[in-house]
C-alpha cells in the first residue's frame, strides 16, 4: 500500500521519534513493505516513519532504488556509532519536493540497528549511503536537510515554499 507522504510544514517532520519496542510483529513487517512501496513509487533513496506521519525510528533504505535487492535496508532505532571524512553533495528529500541543495556530510558513517526480528546489526556506509544513513537518521530526531544549509538558503527555501503553500500548490 502507498502511503502518503508529509510535506515540509508538518509538524510531525520536526517532532523526535520513539524507539520501536514491538519486534517481528505483521504490523511492522506490513509497515516495512508498505514503506518500500512507497519510496519506490516516489523514486526515492529513503524514507523515514515520520515521513508517513508516524513518530517511530524506523527508516528504510535502498540507494540502488529497486535495482539491487540486497541494496534494501530496514533501520530500526538506529544510531550512529562514528563518522569519518567529508562529502559534499546534492541532496534532496520526498518530503521538500521540489528542492535540491547542496550538503556537506561525512563520507562514512557506521551505525548500529536492529532489524524487523529484533536482531543488532551495523553497517558502514560509504559515499551515497553514508548520506543517506546520515539524512535518514536526521529524519528520526526531527531534523531535515534545511538544517544542514546556511541560514541565506534555508530562509529562501523557507518563502518559496510559504507561496506555494499560499497558491495551494504544496
Ligand atoms: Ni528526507
Amino acid at each position: 500500500m502507498i502511503l502518503e507522504i508529509r510535506k515540509y510544514g508538518d509538524p510531525v517532520l520536526e517532532t523526535r521519534c520513539g524507539k520501536v519496542t514491538n519486534f517481528g510483529t505483521p504490523e511492522l513487517e506490513k509497515l516495512v513493505g508498505d514503506m518500500f512501496e512507497t519510496m519506490y513509487a516516489n523514486k526515492g533513496v529513503g524514507l523515514a516513519a515520520p515521513q508517513v506521519g508516524l513518530l517511530h525510528q524506523l527508516t528504510v533504505i535502498d540507494t540502488s532504488a529497486g535495482e539491487d535487492p540486497e541494496a534494501k535496508l530496514v533501520l530500526i532505532n538506529p544510531e550512529i556509532v562514528s563518522l569519518e571524512g567529508q562529502q559534499i553533495g546534492e541532496e534532496g528529500c520526498l518530503s521538500i519536493p521540489g528542492f535540491r541543495e547542496d550538503v556537506r556530510r561525512a563520507m562514512s558513517a557506521k551505525v548500529k540497528a536492529f532489524d524487523v526480528k529484533g536482531e543488532a546489526f551495523e553497517i558502514t556506509g560509504e559515499e551515497l549511503l553514508a548520506r543517506a544513513l546520515q539524512h535518514e537518521i536526521d529524519h528520526l530526531h526531527g531534523i531535515l536537510f534545511l538544517k544542514h544549509l546556511s541560514p541565506l538558503k534555508r530562509d529562501l527555501i523557507r518563502r518559496k515554499i510559504s507561496k506555494l503553500v499560499k497558491a495551494g500548490e504544496w
